[in-house]
């Protein structure tokens, strides 16, 4: 469920036939490597294997969208594109980049934000219970699991100027990776960081900062609110069976196996 859900939502805005999500989904997974902090040469050779197919289906989809436009984004962003850029192939390059970043950016990152969720809550049933209660604060428990496990670890950037942050020197075109699952437990910024807590209101780095913030985040939150309103009425005896499994890496976190069971 928390892989379906992500991939049938971009799937359905981006109008990609249902067909094609499973190959799709899969090869999210795969690609993700390219972004870890130390990929093997075989997770590398992985990720580029599924790069190239990814590359090859947004092409060609950008290209289906020019013969046959309809009224969804890749369409739309075509004729944004055709008033901005008079060189059609530029404009195909460009809207071929953002259709393959919105894909990329949004299944894998949202999965783990709702098996995180699930397995949080189950894992605090107190809590759970509170807020079966007292439903007005799942937004608050969905930033408390973005806070607490955040599904995406690591932010990259490269220096434009020599610099300096806190007391560590960066010189200029430097590769600097923000570590975010330590950013949102520090304990300068949040009491008792370790303690999953959600009525703490968390303000996280988990969808980044500044220009680059999450274009994807109220989506995000969308489906993490619409798959918890419908567990909580759904499925009130739902427990964990078998502890999570996850994936292991560590930019991108994945939790590949949780069992529950309904009594
Ligand atoms: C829980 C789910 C998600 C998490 C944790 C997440 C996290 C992030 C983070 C950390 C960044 C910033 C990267 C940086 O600063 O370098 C980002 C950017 C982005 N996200 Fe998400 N994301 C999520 C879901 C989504 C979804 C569902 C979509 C698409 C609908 C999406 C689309 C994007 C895009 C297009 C950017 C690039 C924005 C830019 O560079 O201006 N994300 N996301």
């Amino acid at each position: 469920m928390s892989e379906e859900l992500p991939m049938c939502s971009i799937g359905e805005w981006l109008q990609l036939p249902v067909a094609d999500h499973g190959l799709l989904r899969s090869l999210a997974h795969d690609q993700v490597f390219t972004q870890e902090l130390l990929p093997s040469a075989s997770q590398l050779a992985l990720s580029d294997a599924a790069t190239m197919q990814l590359e090859s289906y947004f092409r060609e989809l950008v290209q289906e969208r020019r013969r046959s436009p309809g009224d969804d984004p890749v369409s739309n962003w075509l004729r944004t594109w055709d008033e901005l850029e008079r060189d059609r192939e530029a404009a195909d390059e460009a809207v071929y980049l953002l259709a393959l970043l919105v894909f990329l950016a949004a299944p894998e990152t949202t999965a783990t934000l709702l098996s995180s969720m699930v397995w949080l809550l189950l894992e605090h049933p107190r809590q759970l219970g509170w807020l079966r209660a007292h439903q007005e604060h799942i937004p608050d428990a969905i930033e408390e699991v973005l806070r607490y496990d955040s599904p995406n670890h690591i932010i990259s950037r490269v220096a434009p100027e020599d610099c300096t942050i806190g007391d560590v020197r960066i010189e200029q075109d430097r590769m600097v990776h923000l570590m975010v699952g330590a950013a949102n437990h520090d304990p300068a910024h949040f009491a008792d960081p370790e303690i999953f807590d959600i009525r703490r209101k968390a303000s996280h780095l988990s969808f980044s900062g500044g220009i680059h913030y999450c274009l994807g985040a109220p989506l995000a939150r969308l489906e993490a609110s619409t798959l918890l309103t419908a567990l909580l009425r759904r499925m009130p005896g739902l427990r964990v069976s078998a502890p999570p499994v996850y994936a292991p890496r560590v930019g991108f976190r994945r939790i590949t196996e949780l069992q529950v069971v309904e009594s």
